[in-house]
This record gives structure tokens, C-alpha cells and sequence, in this order.
């Protein structure tokens, strides 16, 4: 069988910061011989909290920088910036986008009180992209919407189980349940690392929907039908970057990605100018 050249090259994934590493674990678990890069945009997040052109230009800057590294395909593994600039990314770049937003269609899907609640950013759960979503899949089901300002923080310094995080989740989740929903859409990437401590606190009985996994069964199918799947047998790469200060965001990636893992500084050009 022929491939292309291009088939050998990495993917590129991005995220506001460490967030989009549940999405990386995911695609490491269906595709065991891609190369993959990581950027983690630290310097500026939290996305959810920043206008939609800043967060579309940021993540025009950091695909550049990607499919620069020859990228063969991107992921944007945000739900606040596939919110605000996936159209963009798909007509400023030729190599397949694929991007994730809040599990709403299998959340309808699954629950029996007919109420949902979607735990997202303020940007994702304001933008017209999530209004589009709830039009298509909401109807019938009550879809009670919750931004969860402070969790991506939590995340961001590694507080995966302390009394601040789960202060912030009950404080969030409590007032869902007794509303009646049944079913969590985990609607921003950096809440997958929070799932412990939301069982404990929603208990067993309710469902947490989370589309990582889609996501990463979704990028095979694009790869494949571009014929763009990695021939290689050898397990492949990660390499990270970050926006940020390596030396402080380093620790966290290692300890999500459960190994010593190395992080470098974003050239300054694909860096916020401020
Ligand atoms: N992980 C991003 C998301 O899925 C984080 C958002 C943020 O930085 O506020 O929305």
C-alpha cells in the first residue's frame, strides 16, 4: 500500500492550558503510533472568561504554529474555542480540524428525569455555536445550563481533590441535582480531571457525559478518510509546549500525563503580544 508522505507527520492538539490533556490521553488510547504535539496556551488562560475574537485569534496563531511543525490534522480540544473559531480554523487551513463541544445529543439520549445539566465556561455556554446545539438536540429534555467559573483554575494548579475544588463543585452540581437532572455534560475538557470529586459529590446514581473519547474515534475517522493514518509500527511521540512558564506548568502536565515529561516555551511569536 502507498501512502503520502504527510501520513508520517504529527497531529497537533491545543487547549487554554492542561485541560486538553484528556483529550490527548483519549487519542493516545485509539491512535498508539501518531506523533502528537500539545500546545497549552498558559499565558492566557483562562479562555472562558476572554472575548470570542481574542480566543479565535489565539487559536489562529497556535494552529499556525502547529501545522508550521507540519501538523497533519488539528484538534482543538476546548469547547470555548471550538465555540469561537472553529469556522475560522476550517477556512484558514487546509489540514482536517476537528474540534469538541458539549455531549448534548447523547445526554438527551441518556436520561430518564428529563433534565440535563451542562457544566461549561461562560464563553462555550454563551456562544451561538452551544445555542445551535441546544436547538438541534435540546428539544424535550430540560437542559439546565451552569458556568463554572474557578474549576478551569483548580486544574490548572493541580488541585484535582482539594477542599477549594470541591467547595467550587458543590456549589455548582448541588443546586443541579436538586433541580432534577440525572445526567452531567462535562461541557470544558479541564472538568474530565475533576470527575472524581463530581461522582463523590453527585453520587453514583448520576450519569457524567463526557465526548473525549468521541472526539478521539472522530479524528480516526477524518485521518482515515484522508488517508493520512500513520503507517509507522513504532509507538509514537508527545511533545509539548506551552505559552506560559515551563517551569511552572511542566509539574502539572507531568503528573496529568503520568510521566517526566519535557515542556518548551512557544516561540514569542505565536505568544500573546501583551
Ligand atoms: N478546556 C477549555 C474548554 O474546554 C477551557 C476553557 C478555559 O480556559 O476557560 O472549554
Amino acid at each position: 500500500m502507498c501512502f503520502p508522505m504527510n501520513a508520517t507527520y504529527p497531529i497537533g492538539i491545543f487547549d487554554s492550558g492542561v485541560g486538553g490533556l484528556s483529550v490527548l490521553r483519549e487519542i493516545r488510547r485509539e491512535l498508539a503510533n501518531e506523533d502528537l504535539l500539545y500546545v497549552a496556551d498558559s499565558a492566557c488562560v483562562p479562555y472562558g472568561d476572554k472575548s470570542p475574537q481574542f480566543v479565535e485569534a489565539r487559536s489562529v496563531a497556535i494552529t499556525e504554529f502547529l501545522v508550521g511543525r507540519n501538523a497533519k490534522a488539528v484538534v482543538v480540544a476546548c469547547n470555548t474555542a471550538t465555540g469561537a473559531a472553529i469556522m475560522t480554523l476550517r477556512s484558514r487551513f487546509s489540514v482536517p480540524i476537528v474540534g469538541i463541544e458539549p455531549a448534548v445529543k447523547p445526554a438527551v439520549g441518556k436520561t430518564e428525569s428529563g433534565v440535563v445539566a451542562v457544566l461549561a465556561t461562560n464563553g462555550t455556554l454563551s456562544g451561538d455555536k452551544f445555542a445551535n446545539l441546544l436547538a438541534r438536540f435540546g428539544a424535550g429534555v430540560d437542559v439546565l445550563i451552569q458556568p463554572c467559573a474557578g474549576l478551569v483554575e483548580q486544574v490548572e494548579t493541580g488541585e484535582f481533590y482539594s477542599d477549594g475544588a470541591r467547595a467550587l463543585i458543590a456549589k455548582y452540581v448541588l443546586p443541579l441535582l436538586e433541580r432534577g437532572a440525572d445526567t452531567i455534560i462535562l461541557g470544558c475538557t479541564h472538568y474530565t480531571f475533576l470527575t472524581p470529586l463530581i461522582r463523590d459529590i453527585a453520587g453514583p446514581a448520576i450519569s457524567i457525559v463526557d465526548p473525549n473519547a468521541a472526539i478521539a474515534h472522530e479524528l480516526r475517522r477524518r485521518l482515515e478518510s484522508n488517508n493520512l493514518l500513520s503507517p509507522d509500527a513504532r509507538r509514537g511521540k508527545e511533545r509539548f509546549w506551552t505559552s506560559g512558564s515551563p517551569d511552572d506548568v511542566k509539574p502539572v502536565i507531568s503528573q496529568l500525563w503520568n510521566a517526566d515529561v519535557e515542556v518548551r516555551r512557544l516561540p514569542k511569536r505565536y505568544c500573546p503580544s501583551t
